[in-house]
């Protein structure tokens, strides 16, 4: 009796063990069919492959003509990049002497000119084209240098600059102003907290607030919360997207230590879906709208533009839906949702992406252009997910804190931002953002077409992508151009402009009008020569070849292969 009993009973577990092992496994495949297939999509692969990435760098013989080109076209590139390092240095010499003194002190300088275009290029441009980093004043949509050279401003400071650089210097004086009786005490509020809050769960449509002093901060507190509040481990985000420099939403090259509790998955994809709703240890997921350029891909950075290969576009209908699913998935599964709003935010309309798509997030993350021009970070949401404690359980906190949150000056200049927007003006300039951007868009994709130039744009309202029509691996070297033209950039380059929405018909044209003269000379000095059989394809195998006999042979391949 008593063996039968424990043969059942074995036979039972040893069921149960593989049921259960079936159902692993089942989740570890669902898991890997919602990875995109991509380095970007395998956080630890990517990490691997970073590592064993041999440097090399193309010297003066070799790197006007990695393409092949023919003597003629190879003379007219070197003749006009040595043309672009003479206008430059006689253009901006006070800038690049600062710049020159400065790098080697300021490891973000070192880390932003060494990767402005791809490596194999970076040494030598950087040794005969540099770039000066600073700038003294601002006006309108223009930056000035150290040697009075204005510049069009396409940087945006990393989308800060939503409503034109006077604006936010407005914001900043009236802000002085209004709290310099307190000054800078930290710790009790100053009253114009309690406004910003309010402006703030109105714009949101949430309860709750809480200030950060960065858009990092934000995030990270905004997952912390969904973890703490769902009891699960596991952050979601999508291939590519960025939500900051913290360890957690980083989990690839760029960050030193492996992160575990993190999904890369697919955007747009049912397969994400999928694991959503079978998965147990998924506390939330993170959408940062601007991926919708570009899904599955990092923002678009010229240090990777090796080839033509970049696209983008956006579709709203499209990311609506998907965001809809999205929604009723984290719904049915109790996922926190949560736009991360910290560049989008206030750009595409005033109830910022939840109005735009359509829907609304569990928590909200904003940053950048609401501090009114000072740093900031804040997280709206519902009472019950931004509780830092539980009633019935004193020692089980969820702790959050910053000496700087709600700083007084930050909190007046932001409150001046945030009054603003309740203006009637800026209340029509939502109402055509859409159409204003789009058209200018348009017009100039027209006519860089007409003109035979091998660059369009992509946008999502006032965020800008260029990309390149022709297979070439010398598209980097337009944001020189441009440069040359008197137009800004941020180091990423061509993979992103920000336009603030100051920009009248008449600023846009005189840039559009630059966009198509730094074209222009660019085509003229040969750089977008193609070889009838060339492909972006090729371009990438030949990277390949050269970077497998780099690392295989480092002694015979020098550093000009
Ligand atoms: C979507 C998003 N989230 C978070 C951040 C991080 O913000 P911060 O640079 O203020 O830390 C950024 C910055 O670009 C961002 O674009």
């Amino acid at each position: 009796m008593d063996g039968s009993f424990a043969t059942v009973a074995l036979y039972g577990l040893g069921t149960l063990g593989a049921a259960a092992a079936v159902a692993g496994a089942k989740s570890r495949l669902d898991l890997s069919r919602a990875k995109y297939r991509s380095l970007g999509g395998h956080a630890r692969i990517a990490r691997t492959v970073a590592k064993l990435l041999p440097s090399y760098q193309y010297d003066e013989a070799r790197i006007f003509k990695v393409d092949g080109a023919p003597e003629t076209v190879v003379a007219a590139r070197r003749e006009d990049f040595h043309r672009l390092a003479a206008l430059f240095r006689s253009r901006h010499p006070q800038t690049l002497q600062l710049t020159r003194e400065t790098t080697e002190l300021i490891s973000d300088m070192q880390f932003t000119e060494a990767y402005r275009v791809p490596f194999q290029f970076s040494p030598y441009v950087r040794r005969h084209l540099p770039v000066g980093t600073f700038v003294e004043s601002s006006s309108g949509v223009r930056v000035t240098d150290l040697d009075g050279y204005e510049f069009y401003d396409l940087t945006g400071s990393y989308g800060v600059n939503l409503l034109g650089y006077d604006f936010y210097k407005d914001c900043i004086a009236r802000a002085v102003e209004r709290v310099g009786a307190l000054g800078p005490v930290l710790g009790p509020y100053h009253p114009i907290v309690a406004d910003n809050v309010s402006r703030l769960t109105r714009l949101s449509g949430m309860d709750e607030v809480s200030f950060h002093m960065s858009g990092t901060e934000a995030v990270m507190q905004a997952v912390r919360l969904a973890r703490y509040h769902t009891g699960r481990t596991h952050l979601v985000r999508f291939c590519g997207a960025y939500h900051g420099w913290w360890g957690d939403v980083q989990p690839g090259p760029g960050n030193p230590v492996a992160v575990r509790e993190t999904y890369t998955l697919k955007d747009m994809s049912e397969s994400t879906l999928r694991v959503l709703r079978r998965r147990n240890d998924i506390a939330c997921v993170l959408v940062n709208p601007v991926q919708s350029m570009h899904l599955n891909k990092p923002a678009p950075a010229d240090s990777t533009l090796v080839d033509s290969a970049r696209r983008a576009g956006f579709d709203r209908a499209a990311y609506s839906e998907w965001l809809k699913k999205l929604r009723g998935v984290c719904s049915e599964r109790s996922i926190v949702l949560i736009f991360d709003e910290v560049f989008v935010g206030f750009r595409l309309a005033l109830g910022g992406a939840q109005e735009y798509f359509g829907v609304a997030a569990d928590l909200v993350t904003y940053g950048k252009t609401l501090g009114g021009g000072l740093p900031i970070g804040a997280v709206c949401g519902r009472h019950h997910l931004m509780k830092r404690f539980r009633d019935d359980r004193p020692a089980d906190i969820c702790f959050a804190r910053g000496t700087f949150n709600s700083h007084p000056y930050v909190m007046a200049a932001a409150n001046e931002f945030l009054r603003h927007l309740q203006e009637p003006e800026v209340t029509v300039l939502y109402e055509t953002l859409d159409a204003v951007w789009d058209r200018r868009a348009t017009q100039l994709n027209q006519r860089l077409r007409a003109a035979g130039l091998p660059v369009q744009v992509a946008n999502l309202s006032s965020i800008w992508i260029i990309y390149y029509t022709r297979p070439s691996p010398y598209n980097w070297i337009f944001q020189y151009y441009l440069r040359a033209e008197g137009v800004a950039l941020s180091w990423i380059g061509t993979g992103r402009l920000i336009f603030s929405l100051n920009y009248t018909d008449a600023d846009f044209e005189a840039v559009a009008d630059r966009i198509m003269a730094a074209a222009q000379a660019m085509q003229q000095a040969g750089w977008w020569w193609v070889d009838p059989r060339a492909s972006d394809k090729r371009i990438r195998r030949r990277i390949l070849r050269e970077i497998l006999s780099h690392r295989l042979f480092p002694a015979r391949a020098g550093n000009s292969r």
